[in-house]
């Protein structure tokens, strides 16, 4: 008999592979954290997973994640790295987008140091870090966002709302400009500040202080506003823009508007805006305020425009904005118990679910197809986000980051089974069918038989490529030259 030669670190046989593009039935053979064949009959390895009867696709992208960040109110996310990188490795991801916070007066590069240390010895999984910029002054315009970028920090996100993180228009165009010139993303949390504070203020007055009021006082006209202008910001310095947590069917349509006019406008939607309503809000003292979180979830109809935005275009990128705050002092409460809806901690958690939700009901239900959920939840914020190809895909020589998923794996989320250090889940007994049974990330294997397999602090930091034709070509836009003057100006 013929010796067995060993050529793979491991070999992933019998399972049929599914990219963003197509499926099919292949080994996959995998060399020191890198996929190093994609075949038929590839030969032997030290192990060999058997995939019959499992999907077989890239490790999922949660590209908007907040863990072990400081609110403005000085609230400390309940996950850190450990936490957080084990809860979304559990739930089928094996790279992380959080973000590094500026608050007002901070020094950008500072927050960034901080955050990477924060990490470094924490998150099992792959992780790079977004920018929250609260405060555009000169230095950090000048000098340190330039040079961050270049390090690989490519993608920021600022503020319409929020009395301490917002910014104005003006701020904003600053951003955006600047991203341009070096080939950075400005990502937007748009609702307008003044319509929120403007119906909060009648809603308390007249004493409706309960959790469903926040529903109420973010009105979707708020964000719709808010979409328009920032998309326009945008249109004016001919500067990429992805427009986070799109909630409301308007706002939807602005963004779906303006990428059929080829400007380079991108929406993200989250799991809240399909499973959950306002009337989730409206219960009984203060159980509500488990689902307020900026956008609010709607109603039925806007969930239905948000399942088409997934389908036709409007979104590209499907993440969790898992802002963990727990039901107490720490997080939801940490202005007391019983405070007016404005005063409740913003965010609801959802790393761990985030892909398996969109399995169940949307690929398991014929709502998308395996490959656009591989695109929605993996591949489009790869591009997009400056990882690809060695994140978001199965190709010879990208990183080994795969998760095998039981298509027929039936499970009831609860709580109690979840990794993350929250004490509530918005999702609570909802039955879902599919759930990655094995997570791979740089070829070690993270997940197996529902145990963690990988060391508190092995996920490696991440940094990105600014997108080199956004600075050196602008894109082709609709509007003459001479009406898209800002642009000019840059
Ligand atoms: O309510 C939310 N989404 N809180 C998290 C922070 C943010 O704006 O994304
Ligand atoms: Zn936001
Ligand atoms: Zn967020």
């Amino acid at each position: 008999m013929e010796p067995k030669i060993k050529k793979y670190d491991l070999l992933i046989k019998n399972g049929t592979v599914h990219t963003a593009v197509e499926s099919f039935e292949s080994e996959i053979g995998v060399s020191e954290g890198k996929i190093a064949a994609i075949g038929k009959n590839l030969g032997h390895s030290e192990r060999i997973i058997d995939a019959k009867g499992l999907l077989v696709l890239p490790g999922g992208i949660d590209a908007h994640c907040h863990i072990e960040q400081e609110s403005s109110s000085k609230i400390m996310t309940a996950d850190d790295f450990y936490s957080g990188s084990v809860s979304a490795a559990f739930g089928g991801n094996t790279t992380i987008l959080p973000f590094a916070a500026q608050h007002r007066g901070q020094s950008l590069r500072d927050v960034v140091a901080n955050a990477r240390k924060r990490a470094k010895d924490k998150a099992v999984i792959d992780y790079g870090l977004h920018l929250i910029i609260s405060d555009p002054s000169k230095s950090v315009l000048e000098d340190e966002l330039p040079s961050l970028i270049k390090e690989g920090y490519t993608s920021f996100k600022v503020y319409m709302t929020y009395e301490m993180l917002k910014i104005n228009d003006g701020e904003i165009l600053d951003i955006l400009a600047l991203a341009r010139k070096y080939g950075a993303l400005t990502m937007v949390h748009a609702e307008n500040n003044e319509i929120i504070n403007w119906i909060s203020d009648r809603l308390t007055q007249r004493g409706y202080n309960a959790p469903k009021f926040h529903a109420v006082s973010h009105s979707h006209i708020a964000e719709s506003e808010a979409s328009r202008r920032a998309i326009d910001l945008a249109r004016l310095v001919d500067a990429r823009m992805l427009i986070v947590h799109v909630s409301d069917a308007e706002a939807a349509n602005s963004i779906l508007q303006a990428r059929n006019n080829e400007l380079n406008i991108y929406g993200e939607t989250c799991p809240q805006y399909l499973f959950l309503t306002a009337k989730d809000l409206d219960q009984e003292g203060m159980e509500g305020a488990k689902y307020c979180c900026s956008p609010p979830p709607r109603d039925k109809e806007s969930q239905k425009a948000i399942w088409k935005g997934l389908k036709n275009g409007t979104f590209q990128v499907f993440s969790s904005d898992h802002a963990p705050y727990r039901l107490d002092k720490s997080g939801k409460f940490h202005a007391g118990k019983d405070v007016s809806f404005n005063k409740i901690a913003n965010g609801v958690p959802g790393l761990e679910t985030r892909m398996p939700l969109l399995f169940s009901e949307g690929v398991g239900k014929g709502r998308i197809t395996i490959n656009e959920f591989v695109a929605l939840t993996s591949t489009n914020a790869a591009k997009i986000y400056g990882l690809y190809p060695r994140k978001g895909s199965l190709v010879i020589g990208g990183d080994a980051d795969i998760a095998i998923w039981d298509p027929k794996w039936v499970r009831t989320i609860k709580q109690e089974m979840l990794h993350d250090n929250m004490d509530y889940t918005p999702y609570e007994g909802m039955k879902v069918k599919g759930w990655p049974r094995i997570v791979i990330n740089r070829g070690r294997i993270a997940v197996e038989d529902e145990k963690l397999k990988v060391e508190r602090g092995s996920g490696k930091f991440l940094p990105r490529t600014p997108a080199e034709t956004c600075r050196e070509q602008p894109i082709s836009s609709p509007l003459s030259p001479s009406r898209n003057f800002g642009a000019k100006l840059l």
